[in-house]
């Protein structure tokens, strides 16, 4: 019987390869025909990606959209959404064009479409892959309603600096979660066929290394050896590209000297060569044209390195457009780059089936169907709750009694302008649910809630501006400090219990974002500490974009429940969390420093050769800091309590070919039943090259009901032992590991083996 489904099953997967062949036989010819009619002109049109309008990041708008469109100069349009305003483009470039080419229409779908999910930093603390597989299909299914067939998504950079606002865009630190979670984001959004109408690409980005930039600053330099890039950065990059990303966008930082968007190495040898993509690049907003003030050249001589580089298409800075021509004249492109280029546009707009209809993704009845539906909605409350970290609960402040008084405090506890976090573009923050909604709606009749505002997000007029351009998000009151802070006062003295919800606006974190002090601003501070002085329990609720210093103040408060930028359900979610109708079960991504001075900070550094040892000078310290963090990669708190045994293997050795088990006991001996991440990670005692401290391999979620006990078990084999070596290749060495199972990095417990 077993024989006989193998045999179905290989029989399958030829017929699969095999109609995978003719699918791409048959659409090297369409995508060949017609090149055959293409001028040169419509040509290096297809490789123009433009934007009317919408959320503009740069300072340049592409202008004169309608008529390029209808000579052939433009491949796509990102930035604009909705079945009529999808049409009527569309409709230009299918009637009034020459050859009657598609569009193809991108946005930047981030985190969800208009149903917000948490920002991705935040859904990364969920550790929950099929959760997070299914926010990519929802946010897919929602924007294909609305026209777009294209995402500028997942962005997988790894980040180790929380001074850089782009660190909510992406999944946090770890080279292994980052991977696992950048495969089931493209798996979301691309679903298994590309040419349904409610799938989409999906662009992993910023290739590469950006989340490097020096100093946490945007857009600025990045220099690292090739050990770290294949090591730490580039795997999430290949996950995606593994798992099916059908394209690709280059970063604005320099590698090796020369920017992404021009690195021939980068874009062809690596990605192409090396790794076998197939798909479409497409460069970052004008990072064609800001090589020339990475002084490469002039905009002919950037926009020839960029497509001989390998890049497909130019994002809005029309250098491809308005050069390349000259340059084939001249010799300083070629023609068949241009058509390599050209032909890859097109087969992406094969793959969505947009030849076979133009107006697949147009469809009027879709959106009142497919967007913000109640079960979206469910979603998303889900998603935020178990994206939410909780950080200190000092005496079991929390869960929340339903009965008597809260004062609920704070600029952001019921302000709707910061719920969606940044890169929202399609999001309405009006829809979105304040945690004084969320507490009214849940709780609402059988407590009584005391609102005070206590103090402005800043009160820095300077800062406020910054935050505010895409629309008010720190407002200034006009009322003084001193008496928004008496008022919170007044309120939490009347009160049994305060929630303080606190944090930053939504744009303090997104791009260009680089804050140098990463504290909870000096305004709300002075309100904690007024708060924590009234003697009442104080919960401090936060929404934020990355990882804060929170010495100091902050811990002054019996509890921190770290909600991040949590979408358009974030109030129901904290209140669900705060009352314990949901266990908090969200754990770290990235690491929270103790001080800015101590960044960049990752659980998985190097040793060094003075190891710190508090008592010898001469060791790896700081004299006015601890080394350590204050909250560890991994960590997150729960209602439940979670004690791990020692870990037990199942051999003391293995072979290179073979698999040890690691097993360990986990009993939840609190008062409510909840779920834990068991994270595997492993250290390599001795190799040819120095190897991390530690390093996540693996991890099980887990429900585990109070009072009882889980084995966990994982196993070992090569792919958790072996690490890249310098040109990228996979090398496993034998000699002494440990393995250690734990809650966090922190805090694992260990064993030794030896890989024979
Ligand atoms: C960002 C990208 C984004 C693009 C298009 C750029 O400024 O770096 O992440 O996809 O704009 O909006």
């Amino acid at each position: 019987m077993k024989r006989y489904i193998l045999l179905l099953a290989a029989f399958a997967s030829i017929i699969m390869f095999a109609s995978a062949q003719d699918r791409s036989a048959a659409m090297n010819t369409y995508v060949s025909n017609l090149m055959k009619k293409m001028t040169v002109d419509e040509k290096i049109g297809q490789l123009n990606l433009v934007t009317p309008g919408g959320a503009v990041t740069g300072a340049v708008v592409s202008k004169d959209v309608d008529e390029k469109i209808r000579r052939g100069a433009v491949g796509g349009l990102f930035g604009i959404s909705g079945p009529d305003k999808i049409r009527r483009a569309q409709q230009i470039a299918v009637e009034n064009s020459r050859l009657h080419i598609p569009l193809i229409f991108g946005m930047d779908v981030i985190h969800g479409y208009k149903t917000g999910f948490p920002v991705p930093l935040g859904i990364s603390a969920s550790w929950d892959l099929p959760m997070i597989e299914q926010s990519a299909r929802i946010a897919a299914t929602e924007a294909t309603a609305d026209g777009l067939c294209w995402t500028f998504s997942p962005m997988v950079d790894i980040a180790r600096d929380p001074r850089w606002g782009r660190v909510a865009e992406g999944s946090g630190e770890d080279t292994y979660l980052g991977s696992k979670i950048a495969a089931a984001m493209v798996k979301g959004y691309q679903g298994t066929d590309l040419a349904r109408d409610n799938t989409m690409l999906a662009c992993v980005k910023h290739f590469a290394l950006y989340g490097a930039s020096e100093g946490g600053r945007d857009y600025n330099t990045v220099d690292m050896s090739r050990l770290r890039m294949f090591q730490e950065y580039l795997p999430p990059y290949k996950a995606a590209i593994d798992a099916g990303a059908a394209s690709v966008m280059s970063s604005f930082n320099l590698i090796d000297g020369v920017p992404a968007t021009g690195n021939r190495w980068l874009l062809t040898d690596l990605l192409r060569k090396q790794w076998g993509f197939k798909g479409l690049t497409v460069s970052d907003y004008t990072s064609v044209s800001e090589m020339i003030n990475h002084g490469m050249g002039d905009l002919q001589a950037v926009s020839a390195l960029s497509l001989h580089a390998g890049m497909d298409m130019d994002m809005v800075a029309e250098g491809f457009l308005n050069t390349l021509k000259k340059s084939l004249t001249e010799g300083k492109v070629t023609q068949s780059e241009i058509d390599q280029a050209c032909r890859r546009v097109l087969e992406a707009k094969y793959k969505l089936g947009l030849f076979d209809d133009p107006y697949r993704y147009v469809n009027d009845a879709r959106p009142s169907k497919d967007i913000l539906t109640a079960a979206n909605r469910q979603f998303a409350r889900e998603l935020a709750a178990r994206s939410a970290v909780l950080l200190k609960n000092d005496n079991n402040i929390l869960p929340l009694k339903r009965s008597g008084s809260i004062a609920l405090i704070g600029p952001l506890a019921n302000d709707h302008s910061n719920q969606l976090g940044t890169w929202a573009v399609s999001g309405d923050p009006s829809l979105s649910v304040t945690v004084m909604q969320g507490i009214q709606d849940l709780a609402g009749a059988s407590i009584k809630i005391n609102y005070a505002k206590g103090a402005n997000i800043t009160d820095d007029p300077e800062l406020a501006k910054r935050v505010n351009v895409f629309g008010m998000r720190a407002e200034i009151d006009p009322r003084n400090a001193d008496e928004l802070i008496k008022e919170a006062v007044t309120t939490a003295s009347g009160s049994d219990v305060v929630v303080a919800v606190l944090g930053e606006a939504s744009e303090m974190t997104g791009e260009a974002a680089s804050r140098t002090d990463i504290r909870i601003p000096g305004s709300q501070l002075k309100l904690l500490d007024a708060l924590v002085a009234t003697g009442k329990p104080v919960v401090l609720v936060l929404m934020n974009g990355r990882p804060l210093v929170l010495t100091g103040e902050p811990q002054k408060a019996g509890a921190i429940l770290e909600a991040w930028f949590g979408g358009i359900e974030s109030g129901h979610a904290i209140a669900d969390l705060l009352f314990g109708d949901r266990n908090p079960s969200g754990k770290l991504s990235m690491t929270f420093p103790r001080s800015v001075g101590q960044i960049p900070i990752y659980y998985n550094h190097m040793n060094t050769g003075r190891p710190m040892q508090p008592e010898n000078k001469f060791s790896t310290k700081y004299l006015d800091e601890s080394n350590e963090p204050l909250y560890p990669f991994g960590y997150g708190l729960s209602y439940a309590h979670f004690n791990y045994g020692p870990v037990s293997l199942s051999s003391p050795s293995l072979n290179t070919n073979g698999i040890i088990t690691a097993t360990v006991t986990v009993t939840n001996d609190g008062a409510y039943s909840g779920e834990e991440t068991v994270q595997m990670y492993i250290r390599d005692m001795v190799g040819s090259v120095s190897r991390p401290l530690l390093e996540l391999k693996q991890f099980k979620k887990m429900s585990i009901p109070k009072g009882e006990s889980k084995t966990v078990s994982f196993t070992i084999s090569k792919s958790d032992l072996s690490f890249a070596n310098a040109e990228g290749r996979s090398v496993l060495e034998p000699g002494d590991f440990k393995v250690f199972i734990g809650g966090n990095s922190r805090d694992a417990k260990g064993a030794d083996f030896i890989l024979k």
